[in-house]
């Protein structure tokens, strides 16, 4: 076993009878920790533990487990006596174990970064019964500070973290402990190496230069990752030290967080992540845990059908999924009622909370939240936010397999390297980049990473929501955004945040400059969300006229190819009829330069839409590089003025007469489907006695416009067919 938890006369007696096993052991060292919960960072220290083999060379106790603490809020105020207490307890058993060298140390807030021979060696460097950890900010009194020996070079204070030294001294030390353990170990501690007679006879000192522990506070500036084939290390940059027991005190647990990423083996550059796979969940041995979706649409954001087609899509048993979702927006009321009448019947249940309950954000995640918390058969609670387009249909399993308390999935705004996390907060507890934040983005160091702060998609085990989390409002903290709150409600509670990007799990849109005015507004979002709006307007096949050539001429030097896809077809349709003045195919146009049109169609130009800038970025992205291809030579300036889309219909203007077009190439777009939708149509090229008959929705022709493409448009004769038409290059 590697761990220990007696009571505690179990364990004076499981010492008294391990010093003789201790003693045989070649590592004369007897490690002692104090821990009342395994906390995340218990689990972290005593992995760091096994790593080097502490658990196995030395002797090795947990002291407290099981124990209210009551050593106070350390790290805030003072506290931690009963630490004290905890250490002269066990001393006692041992204070005639002249050759035992004992390592007390924290455990929550601290890690290994070498093993235990390097710890013995350095401790009889040092030449004194008695070795402190020593820091360079003075706690708690500062008052005392004078009475400090000078010291010629190195950090000068005591710091009760790290505590190395011969039984027999050691527990001359602690045996004076007749304090409380609400009172402070440090000042104790200090109270002693301050008094010069105690100092000399106890034989104490302090590790001034970090050979061996290394407390960050005061710190960070000096150290940094030093990494090895095998293993990374702490380096102290001002003595040039590697020490060996590395204590996040005071504010810097996140940065510790930080080291431990990588520190003692966690992330290196030969091997990756090396801890990825410990403690998984194995999901094909288990029956697929309840997990409830929070879904959170707290402003207007492009794309939510397919939002909402995505949680549908996940490889989940939707049977095992609760959602519940927060819609602040009156927009989205028509795309969750369509989504919910059509899958009504598919998860466990599925329950909308809408924007007439004026809930704010912080009250909404709290409400979702809670319905995990007191759900005893809710295993996990997914929170996700409308602007996070899950592509990965895994994500649930992948996540509730990687067995975290608290986890996201990392995704990232389309080539930015904004992203759902931050590697670190400044000071006020805002973003700071840290030195793996852009790796970690670009995916050049993979792995689950320890970090401080995320949004916008998690996962917390609803276990964590009934125990560290039981409280309940955690969105809600003084003037925070209620994500930034959970987080840092969170960190307070001692329960780790990891974002992995071990997978590509999807992306995050921008909901920046959503104008939600026109009728179809996603359409309107080929410049905010270009690969959101590809995968949305453009033909599956589409890719494949440059892969796989897939493309027809039917008459000489017509062009027939995929474009759009079907929702592309019908929203400029719908845009169209829902602005519905059609231009009635007279001569006069307005419009248009001259105000003459000689061969008129009934139709509305995109300028009348106010799409006009975003349809000629259209042609620059999709259709340049299909003229490039089949004009081979020819650049196209994909500059037009004429664009517009036709409606023929038996009532109103049914065809076209003869014609050519003022432009170098024309596309003409089918935009509905002959024979279900309309009959007739088509278009014929007289030079080369050709007529296509039969256009298909989404396919664009490409012809050249003058001379030798005289073409007309064939009659429709039932129903109503719709073309999109640019004159490219006038
Ligand atoms: C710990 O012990 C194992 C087994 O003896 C050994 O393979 C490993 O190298 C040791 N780890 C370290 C860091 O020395
Ligand atoms: C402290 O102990 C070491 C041996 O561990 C001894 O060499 C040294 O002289 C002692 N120092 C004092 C001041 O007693
Ligand atoms: C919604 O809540 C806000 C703040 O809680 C309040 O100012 C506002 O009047 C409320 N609106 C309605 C319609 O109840
Ligand atoms: C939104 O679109 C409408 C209609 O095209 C337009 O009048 C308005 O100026 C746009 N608003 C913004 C902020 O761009
Ligand atoms: C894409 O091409 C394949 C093979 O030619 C075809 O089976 C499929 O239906 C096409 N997809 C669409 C959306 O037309
Ligand atoms: C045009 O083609 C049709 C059949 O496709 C044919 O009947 C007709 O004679 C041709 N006209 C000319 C002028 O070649
Ligand atoms: C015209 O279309 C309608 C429905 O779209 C259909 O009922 C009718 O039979 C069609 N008429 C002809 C002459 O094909």
């Amino acid at each position: 076993g590697s761990s220990f938890n007696p009571g505690r006369k179990k364990l004076l007696s499981a010492l008294r009878l391990w010093k003789f096993v201790c003693l045989s052991f070649s590592e004369k060292l007897l490690v002692l920790t104090v821990a009342t919960e395994e906390t995340d960072g218990f689990h972290r220290f005593m992995q760091s533990a096994r790593y080097f083999n502490y658990t196995v060379k030395c002797c090795w106790a947990v002291l407290g487990m099981g124990e209210a603490w009551k050593g106070g809020d350390v790290g805030r105020s003072i506290g931690g006596g009963q630490k004290v207490r905890l250490l002269k307890e066990a001393m006692e058993a041992l204070a005639d174990q002249e050759d035992l060298v004992v390592l007390s140390v924290d455990s929550y807030d601290l890690i290994f970064a070498g093993g235990p021979e390097e710890i013995l060696r350095k401790f009889q460097q040092a030449n004194h019964k008695v070795l402190f950890a020593a820091e360079g900010l003075i706690w708690p009194d500062k008052r005392l500070a004078d009475k400090y020996p000078s010291i010629r070079s190195g950090k000068r204070y005591l710091n009760s973290g790290g505590i190395i030294g011969y039984a027999p001294y050691i527990n001359r030390v602690v045996s004076q402990w007749n304090l409380h353990d609400n009172d402070d170990d440090q000042l104790f501690y200090t109270k002693i190496y301050l008094d010069p007679l105690r100092r000399e006879t106890l034989n104490m000192t302090l590790d001034h230069k970090c050979q061996i522990f290394q407390n960050l506070n005061g710190a960070v500036d000096e150290v940094l990752l030093k990494f090895g084939t095998d293993r990374v290390r702490v380096r102290n940059t001002v003595y040039d030290s590697l020490p060996v027991v590395v204590h996040g005190n005071g504010n810097t647990k996140m940065y510790l967080n930080y080291m431990a990423n990588y520190v003692p083996n966690t992330w290196n550059y030969e091997h990756g992540c090396s801890h990825c796979d410990d403690d998984v969940v194995d999901l094909s041995q288990l029956k697929y845990p309840n997990v409830l979706v929070g879904v959170f649409i707290e402003q207007p954001t492009p794309f939510l059908p397919e939002f909402f087609q995505r949680l549908l899509t996940l490889d989940y048993p939707k049977d095992k999924l609760k959602v519940f979702v927060h819609n602040n927006e009156v927009y989205h009321e028509k795309h969750i009622q369509k989504f919910w009448e059509e899958n009504r019947n598919v998860f466990n249940s599925f329950k909308v909370v809408g924007p007439e309950e004026n809930l704010s954000q912080g009250e909404a995640r709290n409400m979702g939240m809670d319905l995990c918390r007191k759900d005893t058969t809710c295993a996990y609670y997914f929170s996700i936010d409308s602007d996070v387009m899950l592509t990965n249909r895994q994500t649930l399993k992948l996540l509730i397999e990687q067995n975290r308390k608290i986890i996201g999935p990392l995704v990232t705004r389309h080539s930015k390297l904004w992203s759902n996390f931050w590697g670190a907060l400044s000071l006020d507890g805002y973003y700071a980049r840290s030195e793996d934040y852009v790796d970690i983005v670009q995916k050049k160091r993979v792995g689950v990473w320890n970090i401080p702060y995320m949004a916008h998609v998690y996962m917390v085990k609803g276990s964590t929501l009934r125990n560290e989390l039981k409280e309940r409002n955690y969105f809600v903290l003084e003037k925070l955004d209620p994500d930034m709150s959970l987080c840092r409600n969170a960190r307070e509670m001692g329960v780790f945040m990891y974002i992995t990007n071990r997978h590509d799990f999807g992306r995050l849109i921008s909901t920046a400059n959503y104008n939600i005015s026109h009728y179809n507004n996603d359409l309107w979002q080929i410049y905010e969300n270009p690969v959101d709006w590809k995968e949305k307007y453009i033909h599956k096949n589409y890719s494949k006229i440059f892969t796989e050539n897939y493309m027809e001429e039917p008459c000489p030097d017509v062009f027939w190819f995929p474009v759009f896809s079907e929702k592309a077809c019908d929203e400029i349709v719908g845009e169209m009829e829902h602005y519905g003045t059609w231009s009635g195919g007279r001569h006069m146009d307005k419009r248009i330069a001259g105000g003459y049109e000689t061969v008129p169609t009934d139709d509305i130009h995109m300028k009348q839409i106010g799409f006009d800038k975003e349809w000629l970025h259209f042609i620059r992205e999709f259709i340049s590089p299909v003229t490039l291809k089949v004009f081979s030579g020819y650049y196209t300036k994909g500059y037009a003025v004429m664009n517009f889309v036709v409606k023929y219909t038996p009532e109103r203007q049914a065809y076209l007469r003869p014609h050519h077009d003022s432009s170098t190439f024309t596309i003409n777009i089918a935009l509905n489907n002959k024979d279900t939708d309309f009959q007739g149509g088509g278009c014929r090229f007289h030079r080369y006695n050709c007529s296509i008959n039969s256009p298909r929705k989404g396919w664009s022709f490409m012809h050249p416009g003058r001379l030798t493409h005289l073409h007309e448009g064939l009659p429709t004769t039932n129903g109503t067919r719709y073309i999109a038409v640019s004159f490219i290059d006038p």
